[in-house]
């Protein structure tokens, strides 16, 4: 259904709320390519040339892969999402696609529907499933060439109608076959810059919106949100940050967030990458994306045999262990009404407000900039404590106990 006036569906304030109750997903970024383990762009990166590459999938037999491993061990981290590449930059689709040989059915020795199986796995677990989806396609001959040059594409045999119907077909699947799906998160549109070049997004978000109204609609085109995108992306900063430089122009939108983060540097297996973010960081990380109203999306690069890397799962316990004693602080919670600050953030349900001190504080005091809000009362979340406060003209004080030796010592306030 569709309110008229704005040609926004009328399930969009309920879908776009339930998403960002959900605060913690994990990015799966798996594919052929991580037989190189050297990163998801090594076919790119390599210049690696496309009859070459693809070989690679007569080889690709991830015999110790198990959705239900995974899926119950994201459970345990505390996730509530789980985002997967269906196909990436490469072209080659994880699923049981009838649009092109160059799957996993057909070109695997695997022959396994790894999509399918994630998708019952996850179901087992209620965690959504969101599929990130390529734009840009290094493989196919009908693939207009933009900006990424490695892999060139001969102009005779571009043909964007032939490649937009192929995309338009994958994603009916996609959203036809595998249950409920919570999000399409798309990439690689920065391929085109070019204003002349038009993706024609209005007719695909449809085509989405058709097949599964509570779908909800990303983009990583490093670009303010276009038309009814649900869901503003931001790719390893927080939002208004701009540290890895892909947030370029864009502002922060008034729809719900999202922030996406490798644990190491790398999205796809590297096989030397080991520059690992601690797991209090990754917390750290977490709660101040919450803090900002932002939902987290963390990474994970399974190995080409289908497990996570070791430090992944170490990090995925040590983020469920902090969430399973403080995810009432962040689950269904929005930014807090005092806006960060050098000690941490603030999340805030109704009149509760979360402080989340991150930073050792010095003077055994923090100040909220609180006007026109009065506190009730504030104790600390895990004991309970009650601790004193004093209300002044532009906020108010907060004394605190000794700090604890944690990465987040949060505190609950309720206000008047
Ligand atoms: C970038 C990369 C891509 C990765 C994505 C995740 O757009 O091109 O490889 O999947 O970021 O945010």
């Amino acid at each position: 259904m569709m309110s008229i006036a704005q040609g926004i569906p009328d399930n969009t304030t309920r879908i776009r709320e339930e998403f960002q109750d959900r605060k913690f997903g994990i990015f799966i970024h798996w594919g052929i390519y991580s037989m190189l383990a050297n990163g998801e762009w090594v076919m790119h990166n390599r210049s690696l040339g496309r009859d070459e590459y693809a070989k690679l999938a007569g080889g690709f037999f991830p015999s110790r892969f198990d959705a239900r491993e995974w899926t119950k061990l994201f459970k345990e981290a505390g996730a509530q999402y789980v985002t997967f590449t269906s196909r990436h930059h490469d072209g080659f689709s994880m699923w049981a696609t009838k649009a092109s040989p160059y799957n996993i059915m057909e070109a695997t020795p695997f022959k396994r529907d790894i999509v399918g199986e994630l998708a019952q796995a996850c179901q087992e677990q209620s965690l959504k499933l969101h599929f990130y989806y390529s734009h840009m396609d290094w493989q196919r001959t009908d693939y207009p060439t933009g900006w990424c040059k490695n892999c060139p594409h001969d102009p005779a045999t571009t043909d964007w109608d032939s490649y937009y119907r192929f995309m338009n077909n994958q994603l009916t699947e996609l959203l036809t076959s595998y249950g409920p799906i919570g999000a399409i998160w798309f990439d690689g549109m920065w391929d085109h810059k070019e204003k002349e070049f038009d993706w024609r997004l209005e007719e695909q978000y449809a085509l989405i919106k058709r097949l599964q109204p509570d779908c909800l609609i990303g983009n990583n085109h490093h670009g303010s949100p276009i038309g009814v995108e649900d869901f503003q992306l931001f790719e390893q900063d927080l939002p208004g940050q701009n540290t890895a430089g892909f947030s370029g122009e864009q502002k922060v939108a008034q729809i719900p967030l999202e922030t996406c983060m490798t644990m190491n540097n790398t999205w796809g297996y590297d096989i030397t990458d080991k520059a690992y973010k601690s797991g209090d960081e990754l917390i750290r990380r977490l709660v101040t994306a919450a803090g900002l109203n932002a939902n987290f999306l963390l990474n994970v690069g399974p190995r080409p045999d289908g497990k996570l890397p070791e430090e992944a799962v170490e990090r995925l316990l040590h983020i469920g262990r902090f969430l399973k004693a403080n995810g009432e602080s962040i689950y269904g919670t929005r930014g807090g009404c005092v806006p960060p600050q050098a000690w941490g953030v603030t999340t805030q349900k109704g009149k509760t407000l979360y402080i989340h001190i991150l930073n050792k504080v010095e003077d055994g005091q923090i100040f909220l900039p609180l006007t026109g809000k009065k506190l009730k009362k504030v104790s600390t979340f895990a004991e309970g404590t009650r601790l004193e406060f004093r209300q002044e003209k532009d906020g108010v004080r907060i004394f605190l106990p000794s700090q604890p030796e944690t990465v987040d010592f949060v505190l609950t306030a309720t206000m008047k």
